[in-house]
């Protein structure tokens, strides 16, 4: 599974980041400071209290949602709440049935243990898990043919904290698994400038309330994004030797980094403008797509697709991607309703 093994561009640039970020750390630490998204907040505060006052591990949580929406950050969060430890994996790190149950064995009573990229682990390994989160147990098979056992191994009681870019791509005995499964979305522009302030704060950056709202207009309802935004900004504000950063200055470095009004950055727009313009925006395969972009597939669905379906500008069908009406018109291109509505009429018109 070689395409398991992959770090694609998008990925390595979050890597990046988050590296960026270590000093000081924007993660929130509790779920009080983590913005947004307020209805996962209420019902994980119920489950972790309720955990907590029957003195046993909180249930398996499945965290899904689009990159740099909050789910790293939620699953530290959740281990302080709990007071507990937290060890972190990646689907893609766990190559032999092995590496998950050396980890599984050296778990402490009620740990968390959090994988990365769930969707990325083979279904070989996958399996390890079934009865480890069903009834901590380990199926471990001593010798081969017919004289092969299996024994069960007594796990410490654990809870595992999945986190994917992509739900579809987990098989359904996995999914089920989980008792607290919890998508998130996209956050609401109002909820990325709070974000956007509250980093600036941390960071010492000075920045206009205009100049923020710009940034969070541009930001993609994604947190990671507005802090990068953010920092880049500083950047060209200490290179134009600004003090405050200001609306003129966002708008200029945002235009330089290629990202376009509503946000959409040159991936986004080549992508789209491919779908319109290369194929008439007849229906069209991600494979096809991904060969035409020269991207990596994963990355376009993982990234790049769920913004634009998000919007209204993309809608995927059973014969292929195709673009509303409203994407068309963004790019300066007349619907084809249009087209034919206008046809008649001037037909019509003419003496
Ligand atoms: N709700 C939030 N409030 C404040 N900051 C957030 C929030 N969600 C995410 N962030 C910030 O965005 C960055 C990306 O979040 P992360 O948890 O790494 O996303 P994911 O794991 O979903 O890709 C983090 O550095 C974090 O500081
Ligand atoms: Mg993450």
């Amino acid at each position: 599974m070689v395409q398991n093994h992959q770090i694609n561009a998008k990925d390595k640039l979050s890597v990046a980041d988050e590296l960026n970020n270590e000093k000081p750390s924007l993660r929130p630490k509790l779920l009080n400071d983590f913005i947004g998204q307020s209805q996962i907040k209420k019902n994980l505060t119920v489950f972790i209290t309720a955990a907590k006052l029957r003195d046993s591990v909180l249930d398996h949580v499945l965290l899904s949602g689009p990159p740099g929406l909050g789910k790293t950050t939620l699953s530290d969060i959740i281990a302080n709440e709990m007071a507990i430890k937290i060890t972190s994996t990646s689907g893609p790190l766990l190559v032999k049935q092995g590496d998950l149950a050396a980890i599984l064995t050296n778990l402490s009573e009620n740990q968390i243990l959090f994988i990365d990229e769930i969707h990325r682990m083979n279904r070989k390994i996958e399996e390890v898990l079934y009865s480890a989160m069903e009834d901590f147990k380990l199926d471990v098979i001593i010798g081969k043919g017919i004289g092969a056992r299996t024994l069960k191994i007594d796990l410490p009681k654990f809870t595992l904290i999945g986190a994917t870019t992509r739900m579809g791509m987990l098989s359904s005995p996995l999914r089920d698994r989980f008792g607290i499964p919890l998508r998130i979305n996209f956050y609401q522009q109002k909820e990325i400038l709070a974000i956007i302030l509250r980093s600036a704060k941390i960071f010492n950056i000075k920045i206009n309330i205009k100049a923020a709202t710009e940034i969070s207009r541009r930001s993609r309802g994604t947190p990671r994004i507005a802090n990068r935004y953010l920092k880049r900004c500083r950047d060209f504000s200490l290179v134009a030797k600004e003090d405050m950063i200001s609306e003129k200055l966002v708008k200029r470095a945002l235009t330089e980094l290629k990202v376009d009004e509503i946000g959409l950055d040159e991936l986004d727009l080549t992508y789209l403008k491919t779908i319109a313009f290369t194929y008439d925006n007849a229906p069209v395969g991600i494979n096809t797509l991904a060969s035409a972009l020269s991207e990596d597939k994963d990355t376009l669905e993982a990234t790049c697709e769920p913004y634009l379906i998000q919007i209204g500008f993309l809608k995927k069908t059973a014969q292929g991607r195709i673009l509303s009406d409203k994407a068309l018109i963004y790019l300066g291109v007349t619907p084809p309703e249009e087209k034919q509505l206008n046809i008649p009429l001037v037909g019509n018109f003419k003496p």
